[in-house]
């Protein structure tokens, strides 16, 4: 019997450092994506090319997309919310792009500043532009358990959205646990509304730490069938206006975790120990935690 391969997809370098209050000089950021690079990944999210004046941290992505020591076979990917940023994106080198939308309407509007509705339609060019440029797109779903705006979120809203983004062609659907609201119990109920309408080899977890149950949740999504997890080296993220609140489920966690169950990830712990010591330094350094 062959092991169980797992992918964790490293989001560290975006979803970790969009949210860290103090400005990480383009080098460093590099230098965390660098090691990563040697650990085994074979993606890793490594900026946005979303609006600088409303995430000023990622406002160097063409810059650090152009200083990565590149590894072949490791695809470089970024979040493009729009044609603009798609455009940007390809100009620097991104290998996969990801349009991300949400299963609520009020993180939605607070996001992008839009409706679902309108979400999907600015999506649509996005799409047809990478499929031209022969550039995989990924989805995320964003609040698919909850909503910081709106409450606990339908499940049948969340399979829709999910079924929308396949529709516009992502060869993968992310589901986001925004807020680390989850439980096994609905993260179940989530996963069972979403598979009727997609295959599990078609969908990631990505599970914020918040509620301290994010492997809890990794375990279930396992169960189901899901073998691809989004998580953060050195746990960085969190809500900057949350104290110490976990950010992401830190990679290094659910690496040992998984290792230990037997599966296989083809990583390697101690690139990724260097990597996680990195990322703590960095957020260390912020002065707020
Ligand atoms: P908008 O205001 O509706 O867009 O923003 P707009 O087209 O009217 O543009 C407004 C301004 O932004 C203009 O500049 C544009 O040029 C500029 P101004 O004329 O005011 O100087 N602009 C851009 N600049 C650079 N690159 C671009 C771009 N687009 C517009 N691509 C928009 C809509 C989506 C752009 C905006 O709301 C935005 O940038 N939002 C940022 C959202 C974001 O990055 N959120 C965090 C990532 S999502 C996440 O973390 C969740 C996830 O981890 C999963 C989970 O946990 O659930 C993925
Ligand atoms: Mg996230």
């Amino acid at each position: 019997i062959l092991p169980d391969m797992v992918e964790i997809f490293e989001v560290g370098p975006r979803d970790g450092l969009q949210n860290e209050p103090r400005m990480i000089a383009t080098d460093q950021k590099i230098a965390l994506i660098d090691l990563l690079s040697g650990a085994g990944f074979q993606r890793i999210e490594v900026a946005s090319f979303v609006s600088p004046r409303l995430l000023p941290q990622m406002a160097d992505a063409a810059q650090v997309l152009a200083g990565l020591n590149r590894v072949p076979g490791v695809a470089y990917a970024a979040l493009t919310p729009n044609l603009k940023g798609f455009e940007r994106a390809l100009a620097a080198g991104a290998d996969e792009v990801a349009i991300f939308g949400a299963a609520s309407e009020g993180f939605s509007r607070a996001n992008i500043n839009a409706s679902i509705a309108q979400s999907l339609e600015r999506f649509a060019p996005v799409a047809q532009a990478a499929a031209k440029a022969g550039v995989p797109v990924r989805g995320y779903v964003s609040c698919a358990i909850a909503c910081p705006f709106d409450g606990p979120t339908p499940v049948a809203q969340v399979a829709r959205v999910a079924a929308a983004l396949r529709d516009l062609g992502c060869y993968q659907i992310s589901l986001g646990d925004t807020i680390g609201a989850g439980t096994p119990q609905s993260v179940r109920a989530m996963l069972n509304a979403v598979l009727q309408e997609l295959p599990a080899d078609q969908l990631a977890g990505h599970f914020h730490d918040t509620g301290g149950r994010a492997l809890a949740n990794i375990e279930a999504s396992l169960d189901l069938g899901l073998r691809v997890f989004d998580a953060a080296v050195g746990g960085l993220g969190g809500c900057p206006f949350a104290g110490n609140a976990p950010g992401n489920v830190a990679t290094e966690t659910v690496v040992n975790w998984l290792h230990n169950r037997g599966f296989v990830t083809g990583l390697d712990p101690e690139a990724i120990g260097q990597a996680a010591a990195l990322a703590r330094g960095l957020r260390g350094s912020a002065g707020t935690r």
